[in-house]
C-alpha cells in the first residue's frame, strides 16, 4: 500500500470564491440545497437580542442534550464543538501523524489535517480489509461512512467485526452523512459498545446549516472524551448556532421528507450519469454519486459554462486518474443539469476517457 502526498486538493466544495459574483447550480457542495427547514428562520426571527448579551454557558449543554436524544445516547458520551471539523484538527493537535492513517479516496479535510498519512487499498484488496490493515499498524484510522467523496458506506456489521479484531487501535468515524441515509441501524456506530470507536456527528449537511458551527464526538472512551474536552475553551459552540441547530433538528416531518426526497433525486443522478459513464459509483446512500473519469477536469470545466458547478477529484485524494464528485440536482434543476451534461461530454471525448 503507497502512501500519497497529497499536493493540490482545488477548492472544496461549495467554496465559491474564486467564481466571482452570479448565480450557480452548485452541485459541489454536498450541503442539503433543500435545507435549511422553515423552522431555523422562524427561530431566527423570534430570537430575543438580548440573549446575544450573555456569554454562552448551557449552550454546550443544550447541544449536547439534542444530540444524546437524537442519538438516543447518554450525553455524558458526547462532547459538544464546532461542527466535526473541530474533533478532526483536534485529533490532529494531539496526535502523533505517523500513527494515524486515513483511508482513501478521502475527504479534503482528513488530508490537510493529516498530511501524507493518506493510504489508498492495493488492487486486490476489498476497502474492509484495507481499513483492517491500517487499523492493524496505526493507532488511529479515520474514515468518513457513508464516504465522502464516493458516498460508499460500510455496515456497523463491518466496523464491529474490525474494530474488534484490533482493540488496541481507535477507529474515527465521520458519519456527517449518516442523516441523509434511511437504514440508520444498519450503517451507523452510533451506540456500538466498543470503546476503540469514536463517532462525529454535525448538522450542517443534511439540515443545510453549513453556517452555524455545531456538532458532536461520541465515544465510550474516557480518555479520548478527555483529549477532545482539554482542547475546547471556556465557551465550546455560540448560543445562536445552538438555537439553530435545535431548531433543524426538532423538524422531523420536513427530515423525513427531505430524505426521501434527496433518495430519489440521487437515484435520479445515477441513472443519467451511468447512461455516459463507465465508472459510477451505483446503489449508495446518499444524495451524490462519485463517477471516475479521466475527463474530470474538462467535464467540470464545460460545466461552468451552464453555471453548473461540480467537485473536481485526483490523486491527492486518492482518486489516482481523476473523478466528479456531483450532488444531484433538485427536482426543478434536473432538465439543465441533463442538458449541461450532455453538452459537456458530446463534443470530442472518448469511451476510454469516460
Ligand atoms: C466528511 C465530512 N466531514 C466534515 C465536513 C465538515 O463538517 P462540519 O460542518 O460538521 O464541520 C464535511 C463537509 O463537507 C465532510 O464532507
Amino acid at each position: 500500500m503507497d502512501t500519497v502526498i497529497p499536493h493540490d486538493f482545488g477548492a472544496q466544495g461549495g467554496d465559491l470564491r474564486a467564481f466571482g459574483p452570479g448565480d450557480y447550480y452548485d452541485y459541489s457542495t454536498c450541503v442539503n440545497r433543500y435545507g435549511p427547514p422553515s423552522e431555523v428562520a422562524e427561530v431566527l426571527r423570534r430570537c430575543d437580542a438580548t440573549k446575544i448579551r450573555c456569554h454562552p454557558y448551557d449552550s454546550a449543554d443544550r447541544l449536547t442534550a439534542q444530540y444524546a436524544n437524537h442519538l438516543c445516547v447518554v450525553k455524558e458520551e458526547l462532547v459538544a464543538g464546532r461542527g466535526t471539523t473541530e474533533f478532526i484538527w483536534s485529533l490532529s493537535r494531539c496526535t502523533p501523524h505517523t500513527s494515524v492513517s486515513v483511508l482513501m479516496p478521502a475527504y479534503t479535510d482528513f488530508l490537510r489535517a493529516f498530511p501524507g498519512r493518506g493510504s489508498l487499498p492495493d488492487a486486490d484488496e476489498t476497502r474492509i480489509d484495507a481499513l483492517g490493515r491500517l487499523l492493524r499498524g496505526n493507532s488511529f484510522v479515520v474514515i468518513s461512512n457513508p464516504c465522502n467523496p464516493t458516498g460508499e458506506c460500510f455496515t456497523r456489521d463491518e466496523l464491529e467485526a474490525v474494530c474488534c479484531m484490533n482493540p488496541k487501535s481507535t477507529l474515527v468515524i465521520d458519519e456527517s452523512y449518516m442523516d441523509f441515509v434511511e437504514d440508520h441501524a444498519k450503517f451507523s456506530m452510533i451506540g456500538n459498545p466498543l470503546s476503540n470507536v469514536v463517532v462525529l456527528r454535525s448538522p450542517s449537511k443534511f439540515f443545510g446549516i453549513a453556517g452555524a458551527r455545531c456538532g458532536v464526538a461520541w465515544t465510550r472512551s474516557a480518555q479520548v472524551l478527555s483529549v477532545f474536552r482539554s482542547q475546547q475553551d471556556t465557551w465550546p459552540v455560540s448560543f445562536l448556532d445552538v438555537e439553530i441547530t435545535r431548531a433543524a433538528m426538532a423538524a422531523d416531518q420536513w427530515a423525513a421528507s427531505i430524505r426521501r426526497q434527496l433518495i430519489a433525486d440521487g437515484q435520479w443522478l445515477e441513472s443519467l450519469l451511468q447512461a455516459s459513464f463507465s465508472n459510477v459509483v451505483c446503489s449508495v446512500p446518499v444524495h451524490f454519486r462519485f463517477v471516475y473519469t479521466r475527463a474530470s477536469g474538462i467535464i467540470a470545466e464545460r460545466l461552468r459554462d451552464f453555471r453548473v458547478l461540480v467537485r473536481c477529484l485526483g490523486a491527492s485524494h486518492g482518486v489516482v486518474h481523476g473523478g466528479l464528485r456531483i450532488t444531484a440536482p433538485l427536482v426543478q434543476e434536473r432538465q439543465h443539469f441533463a442538458n449541461a451534461l450532455r453538452a459537456a461530454i458530446s463534443k470530442d471525448l472518448k469511451d476510454i476517457e469516460l
